[in-house]
């Protein structure tokens, strides 16, 4: 990961780790102030929110939030079915609140890999996760925000700034806590981004002073073969069933869309072996793809050691009857979601690691994020204690839960934005 690393800055393009320029070289400050329009979308959920700053760290912004969901239609649609989705939630959540929002600024954290020149304009580059929208790679996303804002009367509104929502997330925490310079989403995908010094950036035209934020788009690690001394066989099955066969390798050994997935292989395993549910017939785990979710890992874990209550409950989810499932049944599935939760964390404690060392601060905080972050009851604590074996026992850090903080850091970034364009 070091090595991707500092390949992605030195010479753009020829990486795995794309290392992208964000073009966010200001931390706020914390005495941002007023009211900001922010958009969240690339998660679980679609967020639209207005963000008031109250211009001291001290005091906490006042968000009024709406989740909305994103068909799974729109999501395999065209761009401008997306788009115009979008701007059609920002119209009914303004109305909603009654907001007027002539001459308002924008964040939008959009959570996928885009190419930026400035803050506010960015070519996506890719689908990642489950959104395969046609017509937008290559294309400006900004722009296509734009117009369909303004198809809902909403040309008012200013797109200030896109950012990634590990940026996001980093900026929110930075808020509080200046010495904060990792930004880490572990969530439907997994992702990191870090303050690099702009000289080592080459991918940035011209010569610039200071730091800037650099979205490593991590996830795609693996893509020149670098993990397939540890992938098995069945990573191999969860990556071709996928929409993006051959891509973000890393991001699918870690993240909330592929872990479910992949127990849910193992099991099979298991089950074509006679050696779970007494051979009784598992048609819904093995017809539906979908069947064993990432939450069911958190469930299945969640389990006080010795009970299976929950367990049982998400297997009858997943298996969809009242099968029997005796105790040994749950000590197998227990022990491959663990395997395989914990292995997660160690590859990701291994791409931190790489990270950090390239960082070199003595004292890192590190703003996380995301649902797997938040719901496995010892994904943080594990990930913990081998970043501390790597690091060296010496090594200070803190993993800094930024609660939803993707879409406060597009709120802020659009403050300093509009501060600085006045
Ligand atoms: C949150 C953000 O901080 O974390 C989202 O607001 C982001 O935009 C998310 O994508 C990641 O979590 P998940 O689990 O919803 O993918
Ligand atoms: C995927 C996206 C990336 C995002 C991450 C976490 O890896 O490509 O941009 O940050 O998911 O949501």
């Amino acid at each position: 990961m070091s090595l991707a690393l500092e390949q992605g800055l030195s010479r753009p393009g020829s990486s795995s780790v794309r290392c992208l320029p964000t073009f966010v070289r200001h931390m706020p400050s914390g005495k941002e102030q007023g009211k900001y329009l922010a958009l969240d979308l690339g998660g679980t959920n679609f967020r639209v929110m207005v963000v008031e700053l109250l211009g001291s760290p001290q005091k906490q912004p006042l968000i009024t939030v709406r989740k909305y969901p994103i068909p799974v239609a729109v999501m395999s649609g065209s761009g401008e079915e997306l788009f115009d989705h979008i701007a059609l939630c920002m119209l009914r959540f303004l109305s909603e609140i009654q907001l007027h929002p002539e001459n308002m600024a924008l964040g939008f954290t959009f959570s996928f890999p885009c190419e930026q020149s400035k803050l506010n304009s960015a070519t996506l580059t890719q689908w990642t996760k489950g959104f395969s929208c046609s017509g937008m790679v290559g294309e400006d996303v900004c722009a296509l925000l734009r117009r369909s804002l303004d198809k809902q009367g909403l040309g008012g509104i200013k797109v200030c700034a896109l950012l990634n929502d590990t940026t996001g997330c980093l900026l929110s925490c930075s808020l509080r806590e200046s010495r904060c310079q990792v930004g880490l989403i572990v969530g439907t995908g997994c992702n990191a981004c870090y303050v690099e010094n702009c000289r080592n950036i080459k991918a940035i035209p011209g010569e610039l002073e200071g730091d800037m934020i650099v979205n490593t788009e991590w996830g795609a690690f693996g893509e020149k073969g670098e993990m397939d001394f540890i992938r098995t066989k069945w990573d191999r099955v969860v990556d071709q069933a996928s929409i993006n066969p051959g891509q973000q390798i890393f991001e699918k050994m870690i993240s909330g869309m592929y872990l479910g997935a992949l127990v849910r292989q193992v099991l099979l395993e298991l089950v074509a072996q006679g050696l779970l549910f007494q051979g009784v017939n598992c048609q819904r785990l093995t017809l539906c793809q979908d069947s064993f979710e990432t939450r069911h890992i958190c469930e299945v874990e969640n389990d006080p050691l010795g009970e299976n209550d929950r367990c049982r409950m998400a297997m009858r989810e997943v298996l969809g009857h009242n099968q029997v499932i005796s105790p040994l049944d749950c000590y197998a599935i227990r022990l491959v979601c663990e395997e395989i939760s914990r292995r997660a964390c160690m590859v990701l404690a291994a791409g931190l690691a790489g990270l950090l060392r390239r960082l070199n601060l003595k004292d890192a905080v590190i703003a996380v994020d995301g649902t797997l972050i938040r719901c496995h009851p010892l994904f943080t604590l594990i990930m913990a204690k081998k970043i501390t074996q790597l690091m060296g026992k010496g090594y200070k850090f803190e993993l800094r839960l930024a609660r939803d903080g993707s879409g406060l850091g597009a709120a802020i970034m659009a403050a300093v934005q509009a501060n600085r364009d006045e």
